[in-house]
């Protein structure tokens, strides 16, 4: 792992239990809609999302399709570890950078409100293996 994704993770590991609260009127004034938004146009039967940070989208998540969710952070995917748990959300979340991240795979979505502070080469990896994007 290159020194500023490092640094990225540490960040987002040291963030992770305030990560919502910091969040919380952005996501009220704005987030929630473009959420519900996005996942309206999200289709497939295999879904990846990039960045699953606490799980913000789950509430979102198609109810027919099998989900994929990643992250890089240890301390962010604890916290949706646990909102898996408490709302029993049908979601497989794995510990992976996405510029590890074995494409092609399925239908790929890289949804995720969205790629903050996602090293852009990550993003274009994405970018290259779905056309669309
Ligand atoms: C701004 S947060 C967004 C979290 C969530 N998608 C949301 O909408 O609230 C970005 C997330 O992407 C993760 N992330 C950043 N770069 C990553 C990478 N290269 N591979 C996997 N996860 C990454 C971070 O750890 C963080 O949890």
């Amino acid at each position: 792992m290159k020194s500023d994704s490092a640094a990225i993770k540490k960040r987002y590991d040291r963030i992770a239990p305030y990560f919502e609260g910091l969040e919380a009127v952005m996501e009220g004034l704005f987030f929630k809609n473009w959420r519900k938004k996005l996942w309206a146009k999200v289709d497939g039967h295999h879904i990846l999302e990039v960045g699953v940070g606490t799980g913000k989208n789950f509430d979102y998540y198609p109810a027919d399709a099998r989900i994929t969710a990643i992250d890089f952070s240890q301390e962010m995917l604890k916290q949706a570890t646990h909102k898996k748990a408490r709302k029993n959300i049908s979601v497989e979340l794995n510990l992976m950078d996405a510029q590890s991240y074995p494409l092609p795979t399925t239908v790929l979505i890289p949804l995720s409100v969205l790629l903050f502070f996602v090293r852009a080469d990550a993003c274009e990896r994405f970018k290259r293996a779905i056309p669309c994007l």
